[in-house]
């Protein structure tokens, strides 16, 4: 799997999907950029998302009509009060035990490794892990698959120095303490506490600011939904696996906003919502699952949660985090309501009118139909979502001759949609061919190639997840008939060139 990881991680780099951000400087710890291929991948699942949830919503259950999901873009930086209010500046963080170095060839007090509940441990001192190891499972900590869990229960007996018996290596462990996952910045010209702002750590709470501003200005009733992709920034203790967890990320997230007794059903109506996107995207199914949180890991605002799954080459043969979806009650409208002051209920006119047909009384109505809503929240990464793409259509390809692997994106996803060739680049072939891409190319992204073998133009195509290579050649000067040859099977059929535009919209391009 490490190997598996590293050969696309390469493919990435080779090809343009994904480079280390500053690269030239030696790179940055948790940070990449998208190359012409990864932003080409990274778009079109944005769009596909922001398609079926905002602008082709799924249908209600119960009445099927279309539900009603709206579209938002707030600011990265908001007031830093809203951080307070979310809980973010007193709880988004991991429980960390840092261990420094006093010997060897690290200088004294450099904190160097750090074990973080729930998150690997294999950074400490990278030659001598497992002695650490041991002395942490001696005080109940658990390590299991790289995962750090008890971190709360380190034995005070075990800060200080542990000498790891088979080496001449010394270190101390720090008691656990708390680490902000938050990035912070200061704007305006004073840099002082006072102006300190956070970039979001979630697109959610730019949704709950803007929760009344839509309902006032939307004509929308409860249930419905508010939706936001954009970026989002942690201080993550530990990024790793490529992009899995980085620093700077893309997040999809709606607010969906119901009332409390309609709530679990749709969190369980989302939760299949969710899966079925997925399985969308062209993903195996085998590949992906749902896991329920326990009670000790739900988050601090969260009552219910359930996460989908994938299975990553790094996490194979388990599964790891994709996409959550949870039940966060009314806690951040009430929560802002505290804070803010601002009014943040919703007056149910047919609930009341429901409850009168039913005979309730007055007072309980009046009680009953004025609530603050409660949140159901399908929370995604984007730029994880990419990292799926790309370990999902990766395949080793050894029977074929110079490509080594084949990314089998699905037509929809895929960078490139058609490669256009001349099979030789004379005889009247590229004029013929490239006559074709100037057409195609208003529909489709294309690419005209006619340099070297075509063995190593199909080669090429391959390994960015072209699904489809379109070959001019003899017979097509003759007959106008061209060959186009499946990425997946290698099969190659003849299509009438005034049809091969037709060929690709009904492959899906
Ligand atoms: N608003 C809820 C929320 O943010 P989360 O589980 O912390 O929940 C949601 O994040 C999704 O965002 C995750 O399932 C994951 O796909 C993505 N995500 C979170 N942290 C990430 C990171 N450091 N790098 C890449 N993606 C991340």
């Amino acid at each position: 799997a490490a190997r598996s990881m590293e050969a696309l991680v390469s493919l990435c780099k080779r090809r343009g999907f994904v480079f280390p951000a500053s690269e030239i400087y030696g790179g940055i710890n948790g940070f990449w950029d998208y190359g012409p291929l990864g932003t080409a991948l990274k778009n079109h699942v944005r769009d596909h998302w922001w398609h079926q949830t905002v602008e082709c919503p799924p249908l209600d259950p119960d009445s099927g009509e279309p539900l009603s999901v709206l579209g938002l873009d707030s600011a990265i930086i908001q007031n830093p009060k809203v951080w307070e209010a979310s809980g973010h500046v007193g709880g988004f963080s991991d429980p960390m035990v840092d261990c420094r170095e006093t010997n060897g060839r690290y200088r004294q007090d450099q904190v160097e490794v750090l074990f973080v509940e729930g998150r690997g441990a294999w950074a400490f001192p990278e030659n001598k892990p497992d002695a650490i190891a041991k002395k942490l499972r001696k005080a109940g900590v658990t390590i299991d698959d790289g995962e750090v869990k008890n971190l709360s229960q380190v034995d005070e007996s075990l800060y200080g120095t542990i000498v790891a018996p088979d080496t001449d290596k010394a270190g101390t462990l720090t008691p656990p303490r708390e680490f902000n996952l938050m990035l912070d910045t200061y704007p305006g010209v004073i840099r002082n506490e006072e102006n300190k702002a956070y970039l979001r750590p979630e697109t959610a709470q730019g949704i709950f600011l803007n929760y009344l501003n839509v309902l006032n200005t939307m004509r929308v009733k409860v249930p419905f939904g508010i939706a936001q992709i954009g970026k989002s920034f942690r201080n993550e203790v530990t990024p790793r696996n490529f992009i899995f967890r980085s620093r700077e990320f893309e997040q999809m997230e709606m607010e969906w906003f119901c009332s409390e007794e309609e709530a679990p059903k749709w969190y369980d109506f989302w939760k299949h919502e969710r899966m079925r996107w997925w399985e969308s995207l062209g993903i195996d199914q085998a590949n992906l699952r749902f896991r329920d949180h326990g009670s000790d890991e739900l988050a601090h605002y969260s009552s219910a949660c359930v996460d989908v799954e994938y299975r990553y080459p790094f996490t194979a043969p388990g599964f790891g985090e994709l996409e959550g979806v949870a039940h966060r009650g009314n806690f951040d409208l009430t929560a802002h309501t505290r804070a803010s002051n601002a009014k943040l209920d919703y007056f149910d006119q047919e609930l009341q009118l429901r409850l009168k047909a039913e005979g309730v009384g007055k007072d309980e109505i009046k009680e009953r139909s004025r609530y603050t809503p409660h949140v159901i929240e399908p929370a995604s990464g984007l730029t994880r979502a990419v990292l799926v793409l790309l370990c999902e259509a990766f395949t080793p390809s050894p029977e074929r001759s110079g490509s080594d692997y084949v990314m089998k994106f699905k037509p929809k996803f895929a960078p490139v949609k058609a490669g256009v060739f001349p099979l030789v680049n004379k005889d009247g072939m590229p004029e013929v061919a490239h006559k074709l891409y100037m057409e195609l190319r208003q529909r489709f992204a294309c690419e005209y190639d006619a340099k070297q073998t075509i063995g190593k133009r199909y080669a090429r195509m391959d390994e960015i997840g072209t699904p489809f290579c379109i070959a001019v050649d003899g017979d097509t000067l003759e007959n106008n008939v061209v060959t186009i040859r499946d990425r997946d099977t290698t099969q190659q059929e003849r299509v009438g060139i005034d049809r091969v535009a037709a060929f690709l919209a009904e492959k899906g391009c």
